[in-house]
């Protein structure tokens, strides 16, 4: 069965509104183990806009919990992940005016950089996942590059609203799932996902990770996290079984 990393930064994002000290994302993060997700993902953006450096210390210390690190390649932000040592890092392109993560990662234009970048973060341990389009070229750049995984990015088909787009979207996904476990990388996928369209996506064999954020801390605030973290992961499990 698929795994299901939560991301975080919506709980940190209500606190930084405020600039008090809650909610706080650890309590959030132990929360989503308990609902039974297999990892925390934490995007320390360089505006510090939603999670804090200790942040991603106080859960990088939790026991049991697999820190997939999001962050964009840029000198300050790769010391500190060297240095976190997070389990993975995510690489994702990163815009000051963007209001979440918009595009993925373009490894044919940064191919040496992320070359470069990927040998530092294997030397410390750390496995490395970059964030991309669905797209054949995309997938040859990374693994030209060396990373361990691909997450693709599922937004194009959240935002689709025809049933014949929606269609083109899975078709195209399903396919990067294939060409990426043939180029020997592991598969993960994550954007714009929620209970009313993970169904498919879930149903696609392959995908070993989906990091999911926004609608799970959306419900929780009804359910509380620990349950919102279930659903969602009752939802993968009966549909990837339906397959
Ligand atoms: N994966 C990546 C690489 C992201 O940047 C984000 C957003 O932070 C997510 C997954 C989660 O997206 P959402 O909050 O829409 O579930």
């Amino acid at each position: 069965m698929p795994k299901l990393n939560v991301n975080i930064d919506h709980v940190a994002t209500i606190r930084q509104a405020r600039l008090v000290d809650e909610p706080d994302p650890v309590w959030a993060a132990s929360a989503c183990m308990l609902g039974g997700a297999s990892g925390i993902t934490m995007h320390l953006r360089e505006d510090r806009r939603h999670i804090q450096d200790r942040d991603v210390q106080l859960v990088r210390q939790l026991g049991g919990v697999m820190l997939n690190l999001e962050m964009a390649l840029t000198e300050p932000i790769i010391k500190l992940a060297l240095k976190l040592k997070p389990e993975q890092v995510t690489l994702v392109p990163e815009k000051r005016e963007e209001l979440t993560t918009e595009g993925g990662l373009d490894c044919v234009k940064i191919a040496s950089k992320l070359k470069l970048a990927t040998k530092r973060f294997h030397k410390a341990g750390i496995l490395v996942s970059a964030f991309i389009a669905p797209d054949q070229k995309q997938l040859e750049a990374s693994c030209t590059a060396g990373v361990d995984a691909v997450e693709l990015h599922t937004g194009e088909y959240a935002n689709a609203t025809s049933p014949e787009k929606i269609e083109r979207c899975i078709n195209e996904i399903t396919e990067a799932v294939e060409m990426g476990w043939e180029m020997g990388m592991t598969v993960h996928a994550g954007h714009g996902l929620n209970y009313r369209n993970i169904g498919p996506i879930a149903g696609i064999d392959g995908i070993e990770d989906f990091n999911i954020g926004h609608s799970i801390i959306a419900r929780s605030i009804f359910t509380g996290i620990q349950v919102a973290t279930r659903e969602m992961l009752d939802l993968i499990d009966k549909h990837w079984q339906i397959g």
